[in-house]
């Protein structure tokens, strides 16, 4: 029921904006926002996905070939971002866009693509969720993707004197953390940057500390690290 209301609401847009070409992204954004209201009975799959910055990555509308597709689209919702709307129509071959500049989006409607929505390269502003719709026959289906971008911390260390040594993770995200064996006297303050990627920094000082080293563990889900500091003056 709803996907023949669709169709017709399509048809008569395709007429209208025929009339009338200067309210062409008017009807487009109308159609677009009645879209999302008439499949709200839809069957819906969510899925949390992760990727790392500066790499490649694909989200995908549904994992095997489905029959008879009438039309899929892909709704991106990212943070202070008017939603970026992507529609592509079967039978016409046809894409229609939203709202969508400059995100590194690249969708290719192509069967062999399976309607795949290609990040490349991936960068802080991807964070966010990524609703493919898609209509058949048998009803409507939507699988949300929701991507949080993960950045990889630099890590330094750095002696102070005193025996008091300084790890830091910069600019991760998420936060890291960081941990030391021998454990020492620390503290640790993390600074939140704009992009949403956070600097740890834990200062320790070992108080009569008869090793020859300490090392500085940071655990990230993008890969753990270590770093270790010599004392080399201390075995006097
Ligand atoms: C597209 O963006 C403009 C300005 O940010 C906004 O007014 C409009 O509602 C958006 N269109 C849709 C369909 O969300
Ligand atoms: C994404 O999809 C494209 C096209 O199918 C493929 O060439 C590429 O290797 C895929 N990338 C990843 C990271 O899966
Ligand atoms: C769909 O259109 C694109 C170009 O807009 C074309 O390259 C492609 O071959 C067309 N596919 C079909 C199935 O007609
Ligand atoms: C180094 O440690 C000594 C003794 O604990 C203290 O008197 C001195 O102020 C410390 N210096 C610095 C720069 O923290
Ligand atoms: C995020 O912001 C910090 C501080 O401005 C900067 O050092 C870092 O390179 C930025 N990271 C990304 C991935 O944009
Ligand atoms: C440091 O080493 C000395 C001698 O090797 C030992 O007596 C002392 O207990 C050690 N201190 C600590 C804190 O391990």
């Amino acid at each position: 029921m709803a996907t023949v209301l669709l169709l017709a609401d399509w048809r008569g847009s395709t007429e209208r904006r025929a009339k009338s070409m200067e309210m062409n992204s008017v009807w487009k954004a109308f159609d677009l926002m009645l879209l999302t209201f008439l499949i709200s009975f839809l069957v819906a799959v969510t899925n949390s996905v992760s990727a790392q910055v500066n790499t490649m990555t694909n989200l995908s509308c549904f994992t095997h070939s489905i029959k008879d597709l009438i039309m899929t689209t892909w709704e991106i919702l990212l943070r202070d971002r008017a939603p970026c709307i992507i529609a592509y129509r079967e039978d016409k071959n046809e894409t229609k866009e939203t709202n969508c500049s400059g995100e590194g989006i690249t969708w290719e409607s192509r069967p062999e693509w399976n309607h795949k929505l290609q990040i490349d390269p991936v960068t802080v502003d991807n964070d966010g969720y990524y609703k493919c719709i898609f209509v058949t026959p048998a009803g409507n289906f939507q699988t949300v993707h929701h991507l949080t971008v993960l950045v990889p911390p630099v890590v330094t260390l750095s002696e102070e004197g005193n025996r008091t040594v300084e790890c830091k993770a910069v600019a991760g995200k998420p936060a890291a953390q960081i941990s030391w064996v021998p454990k020492g006297d620390c503290f640790t303050v993390n600074e939140t940057h704009h992009n949403r990627t956070v600097t740890v920094k834990s200062t320790c000082t070992w108080k009569g500390f008869n090793g020859s080293s300490a090392t500085c563990f940071i655990s990230h889900l993008t890969g753990n690290k270590n770093v270790s500091i010599e004392h080399q003056s201390h075995s006097k």
